[in-house]
């Protein structure tokens, strides 16, 4: 079985996506973590990310792999744990400007579909669309971008990945909301048979129902 979860940023897919992974027993991949692992990449390569040709190579040579359990999944880039190391202010906004090169783009749909086959629950922005037009059931999250930014600056400051006051961490969530549903390829968008769900002021465990509900009536 695969599932699908795409949605803006901080609308609750990874931990959505990870409560249903354990609940029906599937793998969970998180693509944003591959386009952040190809952003970090560039960092350190000090590679030009407006080189297309140059980020796309990269990308394809770098090895990327995730593991553990949907609770505690690690991000290994080229075999090197860098999963706090991609959640920081500067890979966030590398990772946007990256996932718009389509290189980079079929070269972590190829992996995607490649881990998924065996089924899974995948979330990020164009895998209802893209990756797996053909999933079981595909999901479309959103909520209020206030409680979004709200959630991210929550979340953000328990883990110490940066210092942006609330009103920074709006304005940055909403502009790479623009950039992600405006880029040329694989643009974030709801797929036509995508069930929607917007949680503002619903908690985790009322959307997890909801989304339960759903697989169970598709399947
Ligand atoms: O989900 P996230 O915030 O960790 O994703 C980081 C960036 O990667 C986000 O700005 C958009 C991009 N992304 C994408 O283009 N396609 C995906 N399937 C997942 C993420």
């Amino acid at each position: 079985m695969i599932i699908a979860i795409d949605g803006p940023s901080a609308s609750g897919k990874s931990t959505l996506g990870r409560l249903l992974a354990r609940a029906l027993k599937l793998q969970y991949i998180d693509t944003g973590s591959m386009y952040r692992a190809v952003a970090l990449a560039v960092i350190e390569a000090h590679v030009d990310p407006n080189d297309a040709d140059a980020v796309t190579m990269l990308a394809n040579q770098i090895e990327i792999d995730l593991e553990g359990d949907p609770d505690s999944l690690c991000v290994l880039l080229d075999g090197r744990d860098v999963t706090e190391q991609i959640r920081t202010d500067t890979v966030t906004e590398m990772s946007s400007i990256v996932s718009v090169i389509p290189g980079v783009r079929r070269a972590m749909v190829e992996r995607q579909r490649e881990m998924g086959r065996r089924g899974a629950v995948l979330n990020g922005r164009d895998i209802g669309t893209v990756v797996f037009p053909d999933a079981d059931v595909k999901f479309f999250l959103t909520a209020a971008a206030e409680e979004r930014a709200e959630r991210r600056y929550i979340e953000d400051h328990m883990t110490a990945s940066s210092s942006a006051t609330l009103a920074e961490t709006l304005y940055d969530l909403v502009e790479r909301d623009r950039r992600d549903s405006t880029r040329a390829d694989s643009p974030l968008k709801v797929a036509d048979d995508a069930i929607v769900i917007d949680s503002t002021g619903k908690s985790i465990e009322e959307v997890f129902e909801e989304m339960m509900k759903n697989v169970h009536r598709n399947h």
